[in-house]
């Protein structure tokens, strides 16, 4: 996969894919006339989703040329989302005639920067093209292997900058596709370490890990219950990018859930269902994702990752229902159940992150809870906040990313449900409201700092194709983390 810039004349330089609204369709200046006649013909109206081909030969030439056009719907309006679903429906159309190398004509369309849009075909080509095949004996590439984005000589430092951060967001989501879709056979606690070692190396952050006596040296009691039971050990991961060293009191702390699979422990899980749990380290992956994209890009924000990494599981040595443990910020907690893990892990990385990383403000990304994708669906991460500011940050970064996020309300009575008699908290409030009461067990543990608390469980995965993303792992948190940063610069 390589996307480059091409200046761009009136020359056709092999196969097209034309991007164009519905308003456009009239009076596009057409590379070739004819091609007008031949979309049209086809029924071709631009509306979002819509996509057409043809292929010709060129008089007097020994290669066809194939155009694909793909509908941006209505123009008013258009968005980044539109943008990028409309060039992976167009590469999927090239996919299937084949093309290897695309060129992508000049955008025109005044309702968005050139710029702008330059980065949602770089990132939609990157999302659009990835494959997760390392485990089969063929393996099927997308075959558009090269992306040639087209400008006009007035857009050329504009798009050349875009196409640099559109690769990076799109290789560090696909990055964090890929320590999601891996099997958690292959992806234990301690290969998520090295992998994020890998990716530091690559993008250039800091990894520190931490094993099981270390951690047990940071009083984390509530995480090193969850991951007793398994063979494979607990580490903690710690990631920092120091892009602002003028401002070291100013850090963002980005906290990932990092279950690298949860068979729900003694309160197991049932069968059905229960190997997609090889995701539950998608938060993780997406912090790791969102490090690699700032530090690759230089963002100039101080920026620290946690990931308390271990694997739920069964075993003489394990943690059980009724268990009350303790927890690094000094608050007892009554195990009601098992599978309600995420949250005793987190309840520590947060902790640590406010504590020892003085992190001024705290995010944490977690595919945390079923109720989310009852109440949200696969469409819309769900988000709690203890600050309305923070939120309106995210909302922010979500138009630049299309990453969907829905407020959940935080009054103070859902709070009562995590109280029991018999220790401080409980880690489950009851069947109602389980998103909510599972978000705020957390911000139990972040004290005073400003939160924000994202529920992944719904989006992190899908199980049909979208416009640009693939069936499994879509590496959401990546991009809007990303973009999140920025809105500190
Ligand atoms: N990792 C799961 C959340 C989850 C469940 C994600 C189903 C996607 C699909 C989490 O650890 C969990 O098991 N949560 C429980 C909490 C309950 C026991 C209070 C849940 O949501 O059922
Ligand atoms: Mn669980
Ligand atoms: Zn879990």
């Amino acid at each position: 996969m390589e996307v480059r810039a091409l200046p761009f004349n009136s020359e056709v330089p092999g196969d097209l894919l034309l991007l164009l609204s519905e308003e456009e369709l009239k009076d596009y200046p057409w590379p070739k006339a004819s091609l007008k006649e031949l979309f049209e013909a086809q029924g071709f109206t631009a509306k979002l989703g819509e996509t057409a081909s043809c292929v010709y030969l060129p008089e007097g030439a020994e290669k066809t040329v194939k155009v694909v056009a793909a509908g941006l719907g209505k123009g008013e309006k258009l968005t980044l989302e539109e943008v990028r679903r409309a060039l992976g429906a167009g590469l999927k159309e090239a996919d299937r005639l084949k093309s290897e190398v695309l060129t992508v004509l000049p955008w025109q369309n005044a309702q968005l920067p050139a710029g702008q849009a330059a980065r949602a075909i770089t990132e939609a080509y990157f999302l659009a093209a990835y494959r997760f095949n390392r485990y089969l004996k063929e393996q099927r590439e997308c075959s558009v292997r090269t992306l040639q984005v087209g400008y006009l000589p007035e857009q050329e430092v504009e798009v050349i900058a875009a196409l640099k951060v559109g690769q990076t967001l799109g290789e560090a989501t696909n990055l964090a596709r890929d320590l999601v879709n891996e099997p958690a056979n292959v992806l234990t606690p301690e290969r998520l370490a090295q992998e994020a070692q890998r990716a530091g190396e690559k993008y250039g952050f800091a990894v520190e890990v931490l094993g099981e006596e270390e951690i047990e040296k940071l009083g984390m009691e509530a995480f090193l219950a969850v991951g007793r039971a398994s063979a494979n050990g607990p580490r903690l991961i710690i990631m920092r990018h120091l892009g602002d060293p003028a401002n070291p009191e100013q850090v963002l702390g980005l906290v990932g859930k990092g279950l690298t699979f949860d068979s729900g422990g003694l309160s197991l899980k049932q069968a059905k269902g229960m190997e997609t749990m090889k995701f539950d380290m998608a938060g993780a992956a997406a912090v790791i994702g969102a490090m690699g994209a700032l530090a690759r890009e230089k963002v100039r924000v101080n920026v620290v990752a946690v990931v308390a990494a271990c694997e739920n599981l069964i075993s003489g040595k394990g943690f059980r229902p009724g268990d009350i443990i303790g927890s690094r910020a000094g608050k007892s907690i009554l195990v009601e159940t098992t599978d309600a893990e995420g949250r005793l892990t987190l309840a520590d990385a947060v902790h640590y992150m406010v504590s020892a990383e003085k992190a001024s403000v705290v995010v944490d990304v977690a595919t945390l809870t079923g109720a989310v994708i009852v109440a949200l669906g696969n469409l819309t991460t769900g988000v709690l906040t203890n600050d309305q500011s923070l939120f309106e940050r995210l909302q922010r970064a979500s138009q630049q990313s299309g990453e969907r996020v829905w407020q959940l309300p935080s009054f103070p009575e859902y709070r009562e449900q995590n109280k029991t008699p018999y220790a401080d908290l409980r880690n489950v409030g009851g069947r109602e409201a389980g998103t909510i009461t599972a978000g705020l067990f957390i911000g139990e543990f972040v004290e005073d700092t400003p939160w924000l608390h994202l529920d992944i469980a719904g989006t992190a995965f899908r199980e049909k194709d979208g416009d640009y993303l693939q069936k499994g792992a879509t590496g959401v948190g990546v991009r809007l983390l990303y973009h999140f940063a920025e809105t500190y610069l």
